[in-house]
C-alpha cells in the first residue's frame, strides 16, 4: 500500500498551484520587460514615468512590471526610480539581450505548444520537430549561446583542440544544425573554421540556408539535408557537436559510430544531454523535456557509455554549470587510429 501520510491536502495543493501561477506571471513580466524595451531603459536608473515616456507603455504598467522585477531580486526601487541589478544589466544588454530573449521565447512557445497539443489531442513522442519559424529561430539562438562557454571554459581543457581550430584546415561538424545559428556563431569565433551542418528537417534547413547567406558565410558553412546515422564522411573534422538530447538512444549509438569515423584522429565529440536524477522539481522537469525532445531518460552517464561503446577515449561527463540546464559530455577519437 502506498503510504500517503504527510501528503498535501487540498489547501496545500491549491497553495502550490498558486505559487506555480505566480511563477508563470513573473516569467511573463520579465519576458514583457525584455521584449517591450523596458529593460533597455531600466539599464540606467530611471523612474517609471521616464520609461513610460521613452517606450510609450502606460506608466502604471511599467510600475507593475518593475514591481515584479524588484520582488525577483533583479533590481531595487526608491523615490529616485528603479535601478537594475548589475547581473540583470549584464545578461539583458548588448548581444546577451538577444540570447536571453530567445531563451525566454523558446520556453514560452514550447510550453504553450505542449498544452495546446493536449487540447487538440495531437500528442506524439516523435522528437523535436516544430514548424513555427519563431520557435525554431529562438531555439537556434538559444543553442548558439553555448559557443562562448565552450570557447572560454571547455576548449582549453580538450587537448589539441584550440590549436586545431585556428589552423587553416579547421573543420567542425554541426549535427542537427537547425536554423544554423550555432554554426554561424562558431564561425565568427574561429576565422579559419569551415563547417558542415547536417539537418534532416526541411523547415529549419530552409531557414538555415537563408541565415547563413545573410551572415555572409555561404562559402564557409555547407548545409546538408542528412541524418547523423547516415553520415559517410571519414577523417574530416576536428570537432563534432552531437545533441543526443534530441535523439533516441539507438539513433545516438549508430550516429556516434559514424561521427567517430568522420572525425580526424585526435578530434573531439561534444554531446549534450538533459535528463538528470533527482526528486526535486528541476530534475523532474528536465526529464520531462528530455522525453519530449525524443531522448527519453538519457542521463549524462548513459551518453558517456554510448561514447565509450562507439570507440571514443577520454570520455567525461562534465559537471553541471550554474544557470545551464543541459549537461555536456566529451570524448576523443583515438589519436593513433
Ligand atoms: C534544437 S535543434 C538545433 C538548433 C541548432 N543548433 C540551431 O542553431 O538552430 C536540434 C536539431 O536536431 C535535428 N535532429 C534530430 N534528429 C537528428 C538526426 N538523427 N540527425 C541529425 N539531426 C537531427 C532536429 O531536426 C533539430 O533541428
Amino acid at each position: 500500500m502506498v503510504n500517503l501520510d504527510g501528503a498535501p491536502g487540498p489547501q496545500e495543493v491549491r497553495q502550490r498551484i498558486l505559487e506555480l501561477n505566480t511563477s508563470v506571471w513573473a516569467f511573463a513580466a520579465l519576458s514583457f520587460a525584455l521584449e517591450a524595451g523596458v529593460l533597455d531603459e531600466a539599464s540606467k536608473p530611471s523612474t517609471a514615468g521616464q520609461i513610460s515616456q521613452r517606450t510609450g507603455i502606460p506608466e502604471d504598467l511599467v510600475n507593475g512590471v518593475l514591481d515584479v522585477l524588484v520582488a525577483l531580486g533583479f533590481g531595487t526601487a526608491d523615490e529616485h526610480g528603479f535601478v537594475a541589478s548589475p547581473g540583470l544589466v549584464t545578461i539583458s544588454s548588448g548581444r546577451a539581450k538577444k540570447l536571453l530573449a530567445a531563451d525566454l521565447r523558446s520556453t514560452r512557445l514550447q510550453t504553450a505548444d505542449l498544452v495546446e497539443r493536449a487540447t487538440h489531442g495531437t500528442i506524439a513522442l516523435d522528437g523535436w520537430s516544430y514548424p513555427d519559424p519563431k520557435l525554431l529561430e529562438a531555439q537556434g539562438l538559444h543553442s548558439a549561446q553555448m559557443v562562448v562557454p565552450w570557447v572560454e571554459l571547455l576548449f582549453p581543457h580538450l587537448e589539441g583542440l584550440p590549436e586545431r581550430l585556428r589552423e587553416p584546415t579547421a573543420r567542425f561538424l554541426d549535427v542537427g544544425s537547425g536554423v544554423g545559428r550555432l554554426s554561424i556563431e562558431i564561425c565568427r569565433r574561429f576565422p579559419n573554421l569551415r563547417v558542415v551542418g547536417i539537418e534532416p528537417f526541411e523547415i529549419p534547413f530552409t531557414l538555415a540556408r537563408r541565415n547563413v547567406a545573410e551572415a555572409g558565410l555561404g562559402d564557409r558553412i555547407e548545409l546538408r539535408p542528412e541524418r547523423v546515422q547516415d553520415l559517410t564522411d571519414e577523417r574530416c573534422y576536428d570537432l563534432a557537436w552531437v545533441p543526443v538530447l534530441f535523439m533516441a538512444a539507438d539513433v545516438a549509438a549508430r550516429g556516434l559510430h559514424r561521427v567517430r569515423t568522420a572525425l580526424r584522429p585526435g578530434g573531439w565529440a561534444l554531446l549534450g544531454s538533459l535528463a538528470v536524477e533527482g526528486a526535486e522539481i528541476q530534475p523532474a522537469v528536465l526529464r520531462l523535456v528530455s522525453l519530449l525532445y525524443g531522448s527519453g531518460r538519457l542521463l549524462p552517464e548513459h551518453a558517456a557509455a554510448i561514447l565509450t561503446a562507439a570507440g571514443f577515449e577520454n570520455v567525461l561527463a562534465l559537471p553541471a554549470m550554474p544557470g545551464v540546464a543541459g549537461r555536456t559530455i566529451v570524448g576523443r577519437r583515438p589519436v593513433d587510429e
